[in-house]
């Protein structure tokens, strides 16, 4: 491949948070510790567990606690991750066990507003003592920044109002911002723009694609992202996913998709696509076809040939 796509890549697996959050059919807690089991048995090594959010906003991840209590410590070299958004979130998060933070804002006003109440600049400086505490708790610090290709209230987005939210939340501390296309609008011309704008003042290595996958982008806005030197994305296995309170939000860039995507480009990764097929056996009761096109389509090469 004569392109400098980065060597090696780092997954962020957020099935078990944004895959599961906007299930309309409750999920047993011993499902989901099941599910994080797979996934770490496929070789995913940075994965969301939950969201320590408020129980009846989002009600289906209402037992992080319980979640993070049955899977018990993180194994060698894992971490397990949850979304908080505000003090109350961080004891909670901290009194779990959680292995990795990450705060949420969003590039405008109104899908801010819907989403935790508040409009950006308030919720940034919300996670003030969110960022103080999970710093003198040693803990990796995240960042997210919604709808940053679109949102589903105010439209197109200016790349330059996601960049002051990219800013905002390293001046805080995050460790990495993962920039969002919460509602799957972006494209590679669209995405292409924002990063030109995002790498001018910020370092690719403290960036995360968060690609979700409503019109088919996910792949090519994937390929984009590596074009431009970006070597960290987020996916949920089986493309589940969606937000509560962004209409139209489907699933995320399946797992599974960009595993098939980065092999055969030759860029490493660590994940076991067969695992991460087995990984899901444990929902399928709960959460009926997955989306995902690799997950959907038989395996390849066959393995009659040799293959898996
Ligand atoms: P609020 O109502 O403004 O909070 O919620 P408050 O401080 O006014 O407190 C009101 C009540 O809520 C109090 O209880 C608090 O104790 C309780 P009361 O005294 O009345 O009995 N409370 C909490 N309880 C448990 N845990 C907490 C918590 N905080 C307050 N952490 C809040 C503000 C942000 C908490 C709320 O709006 C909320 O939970 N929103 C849910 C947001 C959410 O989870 N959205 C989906 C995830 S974001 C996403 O999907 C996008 C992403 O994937 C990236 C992308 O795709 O772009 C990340
Ligand atoms: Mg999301």
């Amino acid at each position: 491949m004569s392109r400098p796509w980065p060597a090696r890549v780092r997954i962020t697996e957020v099935g078990p948070r944004d895959g599961l959050q906007n299930q309309p059919q409750a999920i047993p807690t011993a499902a989901k510790a099941a599910f994080v089991r797979g996934l770490v048995a496929a070789g995913l090594g940075d994965v969301e567990v939950s969201a320590f959010v408020r129980p009846d906003r989002v009600p289906q991840l209402a037992d992080a606690a319980e979640l993070f209590a049955r899977l018990g410590p993180a194994p060698a070299g894992v971490t397990y991750g949850a979304l908080v958004p505000n003090a109350k979130g961080l004891e909670r998060a901290l009194a779990a066990g959680v292995g990795k933070v990450a705060v949420f804002t969003a590039a405008t006003e109104t899908f801010n507003q819907r989403n935790v109440g508040a409009g950006t600049r308030e919720a940034i400086q919300r996670f003030g003592p969110v960022a103080q505490g999970t710093k003198a708790a040693g803990l990796a610090l995240r960042g997210y920044v919604s709808v940053a290709l679109g949102c589903p209230y105010e439209g197109p987005v200016a790349p330059e109002r996601v960049l002051g939210v990219v800013e905002d939340l390293l001046a805080l501390g995050c460790d990495e911002v993962s920039v969002g296309d919460t509602i799957g609008v972006g494209t590679p011309g669209s995405l292409a723009r924002l990063l030109a704008v995002l790498l001018a003042r910020v370092p690719a290595p403290a960036l995360v694609l968060h690609l979700h996958d409503t019109r088919g982008m996910a792949v090519a806005n994937v390929l984009t992202g590596l074009e431009h030197g970006i070597a960290a994305y987020d996916a949920s296995a089986g493309g589940l996913g969606g937000c509560p309170f962004a209409p139209g939000a489907s699933g995320n860039l399946a797992t599974e998709d960009l595993v098939y995507l980065l092999d055969g480009l030759g860029v490493a990764h660590g994940v076991d696509l067969p695992r991460l097929r087995a990984a899901t056996e444990p929902l399928r009761p709960f959460v009926g076809t997955l989306p995902g096109r690799v997950r959907q389509a038989p395996p390849w090469p066959p393995a009659a040939t040799g293959g898996a």
